[in-house]
């Protein structure tokens, strides 16, 4: 991967998102609320590490989760797949044994599956393999978050096709054949029949099914009912479940990967992917929405803790660097 180019192009299109999102959200809005959302996403978010959930059909929450954990998340995913490929034993370290890739993404959130796999996969080209068809399908019931994740990427896609244009970037070109051959179900819940019918017509794919930081204490039920129908509708050749290192006896719990057809792999760190120095980009971004609630007054007027709290947060480095996940790599045997 040339990660120099991912990293600034990744760090361009969330912040532009970002700040674009942020001017949305706060037209016509008295700055005091517009304080009072930016310091309840981030009490949220901040409240997430630690296992609580956040409301990720609020548009600030969405908005702030993808200035923070998006760049992380997407490395999150980039790392599970290439540790996937290394511990299978592929001699060729093929992305797909058989060219065509099918990945389901439960609770996809702001689709940082979709941009590790494009970048995989533009590694796989770049190694000069044979991809022929690569479909995701999203699966979450949250609209910012989906809705999030779409715009980002049809701006990274663009910056991709120009960035190819513009230049002889060898591996950039072979992103741009990735992204090219990416099909995608729209964000949201295909249902089961959807996915028993595409994968009936297409038996040669090789089939992932993923759920990326998605299981808390409370939804552990719903999340594995949900892994249990697809697992066995998809019947994956592998399996990602990954989580904060507090929630890793959860994704046990929801795994429906069973060890007598899967082995595990459950690492604690993996390395590569995008690391050293922080977004500064993005890290920009919350630099000048915390100036413009400080300069507009608003934030004198709420509580003086959450006032030293947001300015805390706002002004932090954005890292690519994800805080302790622990990552579950289940390969059918
Ligand atoms: C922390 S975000 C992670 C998003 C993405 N996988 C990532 O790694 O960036 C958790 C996501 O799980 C989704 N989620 C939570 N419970 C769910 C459920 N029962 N079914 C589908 N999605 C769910 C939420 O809507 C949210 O987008």
């Amino acid at each position: 991967m040339d990660s120099q180019w991912v990293k600034t192009a990744l760090d361009s299109v969330i912040a532009e998102e970002g700040d674009a999102g942020f001017q949305h959200l706060s037209q016509g809005l008295p700055p005091k609320q517009v304080a009072l959302n930016v310091v309840g996403a981030l009490k949220q978010l901040n409240a997430m590490a630690r296992g609580a959930v956040p409301e990720y059909n609020n548009e600030w929450v969405t908005l702030f989760y993808n200035l923070w954990y998006q760049p992380k998340q997407i490395n999150v995913a980039y790392r599970v797949i290439n540790a996937m490929i290394e511990n299978r034993g592929d001699q060729n370290n093929a992305l797909s044994t058989s060219g065509a890739l099918y990945v389901a993404d439960f609770g996809c959130g702001s689709l940082a599956m979709q941009f590790g796999v494009a970048l995989a996969a533009a590694d796989a080209i770049s190694r000069g393999q044979q991809l022929t068809s690569i479909h995701i399908d999203a699966i979450d019931p949250n609209k910012p978050m989906t809705a999030l994740g779409e715009s980002t990427w049809n701006r990274f896609v663009k910056l991709v096709s120009e960035s190819v244009s513009q230049n002889q970037n060898h591996w950039v070109s072979c992103l741009s054949s990735a992204c090219g051959m990416m099909e995608y179900g729209l964000p949201g819940h295909p249902d089961v029949d959807t996915i028993t019918e595409r994968i009936r017509s297409n038996p040669n794919e090789e089939r992932w099914l993923s759920a990326l930081h998605t299981v808390y204490q409370t939804n552990v039920g719903a999340v594995k009912s949900s892994l249990s129908d697809l697992c066995k509708t998809i019947q994956p050749h592998a399996g990602f479940i990954t989580t904060f290192k507090q929630k890793a006896h959860l994704a046990r719990i929801v795994s429906p990967f069973d060890e007598k057809f899967y082995v595990l792999h459950p690492l604690r760190e993996i390395g590569g992917g995008l690391n050293n120095d922080g977004c500064q980009k993005i890290t920009e971004v919350r630099h000048s929405i915390y100036k413009e609630i400080e300069s507009s007054g608003s934030l004198q007027e709420i509580d003086a803790a959450d006032s030293s709290r947001t300015r805390f947060f706002l002004g932090n480095l954005v890292k690519w660097e994800p805080k302790d996940p622990r990552y579950s790599i289940y390969i059918k045997r």
